[in-house]
């Protein structure tokens, strides 16, 4: 498995598919998912997004999508990360994640958030996250929709 950190055209439609077909985000959060890679695609290096593909033998099967936070000190915002629905719990996810907390971690940042969801179908994502040592940071009521909260997780990037 590769993973890649020079983003490519070609990179859009597949991780546009995967992060349709994982079920778990709106068409308006797929179309933000878009946007970003798009803004990598065209602007490369002066993008303020960085991405990592993970790609194996059958093509691109997940991606995370970072950058640093503007008007902080150190501050890192993991904004997408995404795993084919059939390569799921393979570990990629945790490889893109430390791939991220290296880059961020040589970039001499201190902290990486994550916003997810309180919802019950977001409970293996948030297992997810803490399997990768990351904490409640913490909880939003109601910000997404009534009664869906939003998590933040932190964690000072570690490299393995
Ligand atoms: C969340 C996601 C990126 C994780 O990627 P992944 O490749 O499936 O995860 P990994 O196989 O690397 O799992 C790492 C650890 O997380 C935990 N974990 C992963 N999926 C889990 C699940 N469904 N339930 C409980 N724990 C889980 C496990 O502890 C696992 O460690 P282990 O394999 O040593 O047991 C992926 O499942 C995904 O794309 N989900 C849908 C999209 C999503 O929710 N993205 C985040 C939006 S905020």
């Amino acid at each position: 498995m590769l993973m890649r950190e020079v983003l490519r055209g070609s990179d859009v439609p597949a991780i546009e598919e995967i992060v349709r077909t994982t079920g778990m985000f709106s068409a308006e959060e797929v179309a933000i998912a878009v946007e970003l890679l798009v803004d990598g695609v065209t602007r490369g290096e002066a993008s303020d997004y960085r991405f990592v593909v993970a790609e194996g033998s059958s093509g691109v099967v997940g991606y995370a999508c970072y950058g640093s936070v503007p008007c902080t000190v150190g501050s890192w915002d993991l904004y997408w990360i995404a795993v084919k629905p059939g390569a799921q719990g393979g570990g990629i996810g945790r490889r893109l994640v430390s791939v991220v907390e290296a880059r961020v971690a040589a970039a001499k940042g201190r902290l990486i958030f994550v916003d997810t969801s309180g919802r019950a179908d977001y409970a293996p994502t948030r297992a997810f996250y803490e399997a990768c040592g990351y904490a409640v940071a913490c909880r939003v009521a109601d910000f997404y929709a009534p009664g869906d909260d939003k998590v933040v997780y932190v964690k000072a990037p570690t490299v393995t």
